[in-house]
């Protein structure tokens, strides 16, 4: 298995998540490789009620004795967009864990995002889902944005691919305000979107070996996985499925296994076809950037890295 190198410091994190088959996962990977400040939740995936109820039950299977805030349950303009179709109803597919027993530390992940930036250094922020909560946060108090060591985020797409639409990836076509709010805010962004995520894929061998290693959180992601590749394909377990959310917290714990490059990027909020598009501004003399896209992934290694963490 994957061996950290010994004088690796895990980076400290805040996440912001909307649980979601893959972000359950995205947890599972950060409980092994970050040091987690805290969680807050959006609505997304699913109602901000379960995406709340979801990431109290997930710490505690993942034994993480960490604050969790909840934050917006509707996009900034009032909108609820969600994926059951992805996600399964409740969120995490044919995975009912037990309910949890802690409650959530409040329901302004806003101020708690504000208060941990004003009060730590090197922390980063990973956004899970719609960007709302950092929105939000940002818009509340914009000199945040040079207190956060960096925010990535998952979501958009260079060169075109979306999911929810032709053009769109579901964060940001969930709420393309925040999104814009985000991106034209100064912080340090990276942008882990579609174009990326789409390299790292995993199916059926993992959750056959992840069955086998037997241990609690081995056999809950790869039930998550199967679950994830049955609502997506429509119960065909022979195709894989993209570790979107994974691989935003492995671009923050190993950067190594990341190509990102500077560009310009805009987050279209009006257009028929292409609201919550976000344009990559790919010219021979592009626009000043304002993010880091990721490009390339080593997905061998990823992938590794997320079966040696479920492994736990
Ligand atoms: C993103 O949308 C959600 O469905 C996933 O959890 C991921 O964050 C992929 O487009
Ligand atoms: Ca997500």
């Amino acid at each position: 298995m994957f061996r950290r190198p010994i004088n690796k410091v895990k980076p400290r994190v805040l996440i912001d998540c909307d649980p979601g088959i893959d972000d359950a996962i995205a947890l599972v990977t950060a409980a092994k490789y970050t040091e987690i400040l805290g969680i807050t939740t959006v609505a997304g995936n699913v109602s901000l009620e379960s995406t709340t109820r979801n990431t109290l039950a997930l710490c505690e299977l993942l034994g993480l004795d960490v604050p969790v805030h909840a934050g917006a349950a509707h996009s900034l303009r009032g909108q609820v967009v969600t994926a059951e179709e992805v996600h399964g109803d409740a969120g995490l597919g044919t995975l009912t864990l037990p309910t949890p027993k802690k409650n959530i530390a409040s329901d302004d992940a806003a101020t708690y995002i504000i208060e941990s930036f004003t009060h730590h250094k090197n922390l980063h922020l990973v956004a899970l889902g719609p960007l709302t909560n950092i929105a939000k946060a940002i818009e509340r108090e914009p000199n945040i944005v040079n207190q956060i060591t960096d925010l990535t985020i998952m979501g958009g797409s260079a060169r075109g691919i979306g999911n929810v639409t032709a053009a769109a990836e579901f964060n940001i076509f969930a709420d393309p305000e925040a999104a814009s709010v985000v991106f034209s805010s100064g912080v340090r962004l990276k942008m882990i979107g579609l174009n990326l995520t789409h390299q790292v894929q995993m199916g059926l061998s993992e959750s056959k070996r992840l069955t086998r290693h037997n241990s609690v959180i081995s056999r809950t992601v790869a039930e998550l996985l199967l679950s994830y590749q049955s609502l997506i394909y429509s119960g065909n377990l022979a195709k894989t499925v993209p570790m979107h959310d994974p691989c935003a917290i492995l671009a923050v714990s190993h950067p190594e296994f990341f190509t990102l490059s500077d560009r310009n990027v805009n987050v279209e909020t009006a257009g028929t076809y292409t609201r919550g598009l976000t344009l990559v501004d790919e010219r021979r003399v592009p626009a000043e950037p304002n993010c880091r896209v990721g490009y390339e992934a080593n997905s061998r290694q990823l992938i590794k890295l997320i079966l040696n963490a479920s492994m736990t």
